[in-house]
């Protein structure tokens, strides 16, 4: 039996100008009319969309050995990460996995809730001067600096400060040319000096450049303050060869680190400051509780568990606008989800902005609600219906740590200023690999 199929499909292209053209919008009518499993085709690949909660977990969780990254989505990060700890697979990724799960440790992580604050309190003094100049910031583009600050100093030992600018356009720029490479049904390969392909390798180097840098300076001296990850990075030796990482190894976990531990991060956040700009009623409830908790002193990691409603709000940001809205694998050995079987070698994709939107486990989808995520979650709603850090072994290794981060920098700067978007200017979601709002985010702020 053949599942429905994605809707705006036609002879020969198949799906690819729905996809290309308004990815979202097509999701959202698969998911409204097909429901928890839609066929796509593309002129080289064929694949399943999978909605329904128990088909997530049974490709995540249950079959986690089944299926492989080797997807066009991954094939193209790769390009930009290497084989790092996100686009690895099999022995090599669980040792690498292995090697780092312990800089991801809860108490490691409140045990750096202080310098986030303290880091964040720069981009509090940036926003007292914009307020006081009634100048607008684009309030994506700080979130990114302050997200790249922080990974950089807590899990790096690096001071990005002066490499953000570059890092960040360089970043934005690759981004968008690994989503023109995953939806072009051909491009040309990167030893081929296309204009695109020069710029792509340049924006690499300039990534690289600061990579590098950074495994030196910890080298020199790996004692120096922050930068956990790195020192175990660096000290990790091989059970059987007793060997460390070469160069190579350490550049694409670096990396990794680097752009999954800032983009999507900063990209929750600026979700956030725009949710609460259109729903007065959360900010006003927002506000409530961080006055009543935190009245005027800073927040510590040691009030992450007092303010259930701050972090309802961002559990619900990323119910609706999940930054990683979608990952894919192939199924290595044919599967049967309800009355249909995926062939083997065949994609598979689970796409979170999808199935948070299932009509059969979230009243109103559309509505911005963190009322949701506040107490136990309703028995008509299963776990896997939301999995924003994806599932299974190959979970997010930084959730706690992205969650912690987004409630502490949210409580420092809400509890002292309102943002506000700009007349008109409702920011658009652009799916390239991260959720990212397509014109920036530029938002005009005010001290409370
Ligand atoms: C709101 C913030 C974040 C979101 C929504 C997010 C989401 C995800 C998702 C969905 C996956 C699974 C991908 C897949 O199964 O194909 C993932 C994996 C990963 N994330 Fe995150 N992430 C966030 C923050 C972070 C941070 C802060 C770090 C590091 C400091 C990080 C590092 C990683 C790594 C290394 C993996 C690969 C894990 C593995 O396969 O072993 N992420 N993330």
């Amino acid at each position: 039996m053949l599942a429905p199929r994605v809707p705006g499909y036609v002879p020969v292209l198949g799906n690819l100008l729905g996809f290309r053209s308004d990815p979202l919008g097509t999701i959202v009518r698969a998911v409204r009319e097909a429901g928890d499993v839609a066929r796509a085709s593309f002129p080289r690949h064929q694949g399943h969309f999978l909605f329904h909660p128990d088909a997530v977990r049974s490709v995540l969780v249950d079959h986690a050995k089944d299926v492989s990254k080797e997807t066009p989505g991954f094939d193209a990060l790769r390009l930009l990460l290497g084989n790092g700890l996100v686009t690895s697979e099999g022995a090599y990724w669980l040792r690498q996995r292995r090697i780092a799960q312990p800089a991801f440790h809860r108490h490691k992580i409140f045990a750096l809730g202080a310098r986030m604050v303290e880091l964040t309190e720069r981009t509090a003094d940036e926003w007292q001067r914009a307020a006081e100049a009634g100048r607008a910031v684009d309030v994506a583009e700080s979130m990114t600096r302050l997200t790249l600050r922080i990974v950089g100093d807590t899990m790096l030992g690096r001071d990005v400060e002066r490499d953000a600018a570059d890092v960040g356009q360089a970043l934005g720029w690759l981004l968008h040319d690994l989503n023109r490479r995953i939806v072009r049904p051909w491009t040309p390969p990167l030893s081929w000096k296309t204009p695109a392909n020069v710029r792509f390798l340049a924006a690499q180097a300039t990534i690289f450049k600061v990579i590098d840098e950074t495994i030196a300076a910890k080298r020199r001296d790996p004692s120096a303050p922050g930068g956990e990850l790195l020192r175990m990075l660096l000290e990790a030796r091989d059970e059987e060869t007793g060997e460390a990482m070469d160069d190579a190894q350490l550049r694409d976990e670096v990396a990794t680190i680097f752009g999954a531990g800032h983009e999507t991060t900063a990209n929750l956040l600026a979700w956030t400051w725009s949710w609460l700009s259109r729903s007065p009623e959360v900010r006003r409830k927002l506000h409530a509780e961080l006055d009543a908790v935190l009245g005027t002193r800073a927040v510590t990691a040691d009030d992450y568990p007092k303010l259930p409603y701050t972090r309802a709000v961002l559990s619900e940001t990323l119910r609706i606008t999940p930054v990683v809205w979608l990952l894919s694998r192939r199924l290595k050995t044919a599967l049967q989800v309800g009355p249909y079987e995926l062939p083997a070698g065949s994609l598979v994709f689970l796409s979170p902005y999808g199935t948070h939107r299932h009509p059969a486990f979230w009243e109103n989808p559309e509505g911005f609600d963190p009322e949701r995520f506040v107490g136990e979650a309703p028995p008509s709603r299963p776990t896997m219906a939301y999995f924003p850090f994806g599932a299974g072994p190959r979970k997010c290794i930084g959730d706690t740590f992205a969650l912690v981060e987004a409630t502490l920098v949210l409580a420092t700067l809400a509890r002292r200023f309102e943002a506000d978007l700009l007349p008109g200017k409702v920011p658009v979601p652009e799916p390239v690999i991260t959720l990212r709002p397509r014109d920036g985010m530029p938002m005009k702020i005010r001290a409370r």
